[in-house]
Formats: C-alpha cells, sequence, structure tokens
C-alpha cells in the first residue's frame, strides 16, 4: 500500500505535511499566544507589536521573563525580567507597552518608535513560563512609505521611431510602487528605478512608448499606480500631446458641377498641432480665377464658369510649416439629370490625406484627384 500511495503522489506529500506538523502544536492545548503574522507602520511612525497570553482560568502559570527576538538573530532586542524589568540592549526606539514590575507578565506587546527601514522584518515573541515550558510567536513587521505620483504628456514630434510619450513617476515608495498602463493606442513601458530622499525608499518611473502619430495626439493614456499603503490603485490620465504640421484635405466638389451654375464652395479642412495659421488658395496655373474668391478655409465659386475647369490648391500653413492638397475639378456642360456618382460621394467625405514626411506632398496630391 505504501507503494500504491508512493505511486499516487499527492497522498504521500500529506502524508509528510502532517509528519512535520505534528510536533508543533502546543503540548498543553489551551495556552495561546494572541500576535498577528503582520503588523505594518510608515516610515517614521511608531507601530505596536501585540503579543498576548491567552491563559484558561484553570491552568495556573508564573512568567518568568519576555523576550524579542528577531529572526535569524540569536541576540535578543528586548526583554522583561520579572523581577529585573526592561532592558533593551539594541535600539533606544524600543518599549514594552503593557508589561508592569510587580504585575502578571501576560502582555508582552512592543512598541517600535520613529520606524525606520532597517526595523523590518520576522520577530519572535517568546513567553518564559513555569511549569508549561516556553511558548512564542513570529510577526512580521513591514514598514511603508507612501509614495507620490505624478503623470505628465511629453511633447513630441513626429519622429517616426518609438519615444516616450508619457511619463509617470512614484516617487518615495517603500515597497517599490508597481506601474501599468492602460492604452487603446499601442505601445511599450519602460520602467526604472532610483533611490528615494528618504533612505529604503524607491522612486520608480515609467515611460509611455510609442511610434508618434497626430492620430494620438489629444488621446488620453492612464498610468495606474498600485502600491500597499493605497486603499486602491491611483489612476492617473494623461492627454497626449504630438505637434505635428498640417494635414490637408479639400472637401465640398461632389463632381457634378456645370457652365453657368450660380453658386459652389470648397472646403480646406486642415488638422495641426499647433493649429494651422493660415489658409492659401490658388490652382497649378497660378492664381485664383476671378470667379473663385478665397475666404480662409473656404473658397466661393460665382458663378462657375470655364476657368473653374483646373486644379485648385490648398496651402495650409503653421508653425511647424505648411502642406498642400489639390483638387481637380471637372465643369460639365449642362446640369446632370443623372444623381452623383460614387465618385462624388467619396469626394465629399473629409477623410484626412495621411501626412508624409515631405514638404509640400504631391503624392497626398494625387490620392485627392483619384480617390
Ligand atoms: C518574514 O516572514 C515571512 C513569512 O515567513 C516572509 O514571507 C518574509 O519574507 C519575512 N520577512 C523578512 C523581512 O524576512
Ligand atoms: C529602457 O530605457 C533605457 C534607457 O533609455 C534603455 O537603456 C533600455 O534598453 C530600455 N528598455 C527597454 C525594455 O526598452
Ligand atoms: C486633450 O486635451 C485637448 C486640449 O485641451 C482636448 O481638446 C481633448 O479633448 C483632450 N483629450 C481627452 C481625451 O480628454
Ligand atoms: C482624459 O484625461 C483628462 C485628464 O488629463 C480627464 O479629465 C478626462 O476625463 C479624460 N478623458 C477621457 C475621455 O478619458
Ligand atoms: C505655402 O504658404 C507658405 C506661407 O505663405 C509659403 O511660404 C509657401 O511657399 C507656400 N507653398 C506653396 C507650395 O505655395
Ligand atoms: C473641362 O475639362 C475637361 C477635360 O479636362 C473637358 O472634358 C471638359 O469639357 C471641360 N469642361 C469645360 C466646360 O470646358
Ligand atoms: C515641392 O518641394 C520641392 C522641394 O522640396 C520644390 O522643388 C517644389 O517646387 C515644390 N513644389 C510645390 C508645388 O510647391
Amino acid at each position: 500500500t505504501a507503494q500504491a500511495m508512493a505511486a499516487a503522489g499527492w497522498p504521500l506529500l500529506l502524508l509528510l505535511a502532517l509528519l512535520v506538523l505534528s510536533p508543533s502544536r502546543p503540548e498543553t492545548g489551551d495556552i495561546v499566544l494572541k500576535a498577528p503574522t503582520q503588523v505594518h507602520g510608515f516610515l517614521g511612525d511608531s507601530v505596536t507589536l501585540p503579543c498576548q497570553l491567552q491563559l484558561p482560568s484553570t491552568e495556573v502559570t508564573h512568567v518568568s521573563q519576555l523576550t524579542w527576538t528577531r529572526l535569524g538573530d540569536s541576540r535578543s532586542v528586548a526583554v522583561f525580567h520579572r523581577t529585573q524589568g526592561p532592558n533593551y540592549p539594541e535600539s533606544e526606539r524600543l518599549e514594552f507597552v503593557a508589561a508592569r514590575l510587580g504585575a502578571e507578565l501576560w502582555d508582552a506587546s512592543l512598541r517600535v518608535l520613529e520606524l525606520r527601514a532597517e526595523d523590518e522584518g520576522n520577530y519572535t515573541c517568546l513567553f518564559v513560563m513555569f511549569p508549561q515550558g516556553s511558548r512564542s510567536a513570529v510577526t512580521w513587521l513591514r514598514v511603508f512609505a507612501k509614495p507620490q505620483n505624478t503623470a505628465e504628456a511629453q511633447n513630441v514630434q513626429l519622429t517616426g521611431e518609438p519615444v516616450p510619450v508619457a511619463r509617470c513617476v512614484s516617487t518615495g515608495g517603500r515597497p517599490p510602487a508597481r506601474i501599468t498602463w492602460y492604452s487603446d493606442l499601442g505601445g511599450m513601458a519602460n520602467m526604472s528605478q532610483e533611490p528615494g530622499l528618504l533612505s529604503g525608499t524607491v522612486t520608480v518611473t515609467s515611460l509611455w512608448i510609442l511610434v508618434p502619430s497626430s492620430q494620438v495626439d489629444g488621446k488620453n493614456v492612464t498610468c495606474k499606480v498600485e502600491h500597499e499603503s493605497f486603499e486602491k490603485p491611483q489612476l492617473l490620465a494623461v492627454n497626449l500631446t504630438v505637434y505635428y504640421p498640417p494635414e490637408v484635405s479639400i472637401s465640398g466638389y461632389d463632381g457634378n458641377w456645370y457652365l453657368g451654375q450660380t453658386e459652389a464652395s470648397l472646403t480646406c479642412d486642415a488638422h495641426s498641432n499647433p493649429e494651422p495659421t493660415g489658409y492659401e488658395w490658388s490652382t497649378t496655373m497660378g492664381p485664383l480665377p476671378p470667379s473663385a474668391v478665397a475666404q480662409g478655409a473656404q473658397l466661393l465659386i460665382h458663378p462657375v464658369d470655364k476657368s473653374i475647369n483646373t486644379t485648385f490648391i490648398c496651402n495650409v500653413t503653421s508653425a511647424l510649416g505648411a502642406r498642400q492638397a489639390e483638387l481637380t475639378v471637372q465643369v460639365k456642360e449642362g446640369p446632370s439629370s443623372e444623381p452623383p456618382g460614387p465618385m462624388a460621394a467619396s469626394t465629399s467625405d473629409n477623410r484626412p490625406v495621411s501626412y508624409a514626411p515631405v514638404a509640400n506632398s504631391s503624392q497626398d496630391s494625387q490620392t485627392e484627384v483619384t480617390r
């Protein structure tokens, strides 16, 4: 059967676990040390490590000494002797909060003052009793520092390569904060750490990196900071800034203009950051014909005549440079009885022309004409 259990695998492990656990069970059932497994405090604050004896009323005992040690270190950090009182060999920032000379030693709770990073560790609380022997419990003291968090956009241009577009900093956390990002825009994070101002603290910086495009300008990415000292994660939204030259298209032509039509107009649609500063209309032949009048982004045509049978250019200027779009108008001899065809439908949409890193985009112009 032992072989069968070994073959099964886990029952053997269970058996081993029981064998390991059984010696640590208290011999006299009812004496209990009440101590939390974990206690945390903040740098510079005070914190109490509770440790109390719970004795059934039928039990009689005699506590001769309370001792606190750090796990992995045999030296005591605090001792309370029944007749000699307290002694703190390692530190002046410790005190027994309840133990008193001349009283029963049933409470070993220890206060740690002005917490430092190096106070973090596992502390063993030990009661030396007669006739029951000794009892001990271990408490993990954790020392926290609450970080300050900030997030900001990095102003970038169209580099064509991945660059940091947002920066999230969690300053002076202990343990180090965890930073993650929410983004619909793609990209990746690059995290780095450095020591914080206070000893034992860490400043975490995370950059959100992507290839800048005009589409991400004005979009949010969110930095999420998690820390042991927060009730819930802190969310910091960053509105991205990408500087880009004008992206230009011309709308308003339905492909159905005819000689003698009294009015028509074209609109120059441009996006840029910073905003466009100027619109200039012309034709591939030179200046505008007399029947076309520019009013900012609008071109008002009155009336439609032979001179309108041309290719119009809108030149948009911004602080980052000028870009053009072109549109070829084909004027018909007379009004068409047919409804506008597919070409007209696609010409009137406001799809922005994709940018290209060239000073004037003849490619853009062609897509404008042929789309
Ligand atoms: C304290 O003990 C806990 C549980 O055994 C362990 O996870 C932790 O790493 C220890 N802490 C230190 C500072 O040693
Ligand atoms: C993060 O940035 C540092 C410094 O710019 C760079 O050396 C490192 O390669 C980057 N890590 C990743 C994963 O991109
Ligand atoms: C980002 O800021 C710009 C300018 O203030 C604003 O127009 C835009 O709506 C903001 N974006 C978001 C996602 O809030
Ligand atoms: C974008 O971020 C700003 C703060 O930078 C916030 O006020 C706004 O609500 C966010 N907009 C969206 C759509 O998430
Ligand atoms: C567009 O306008 C700017 C500013 O007026 C001018 O410098 C540039 O030469 C113009 N470009 C073209 C192609 O007309
Ligand atoms: C406009 O030009 C096209 C060819 O580019 C020509 O077919 C059409 O007849 C012209 N329209 C007028 C009114 O001249
Ligand atoms: C486009 O730019 C080139 C130089 O980059 C210049 O030689 C050419 O004249 C420009 N064309 C127009 C229409 O502005």
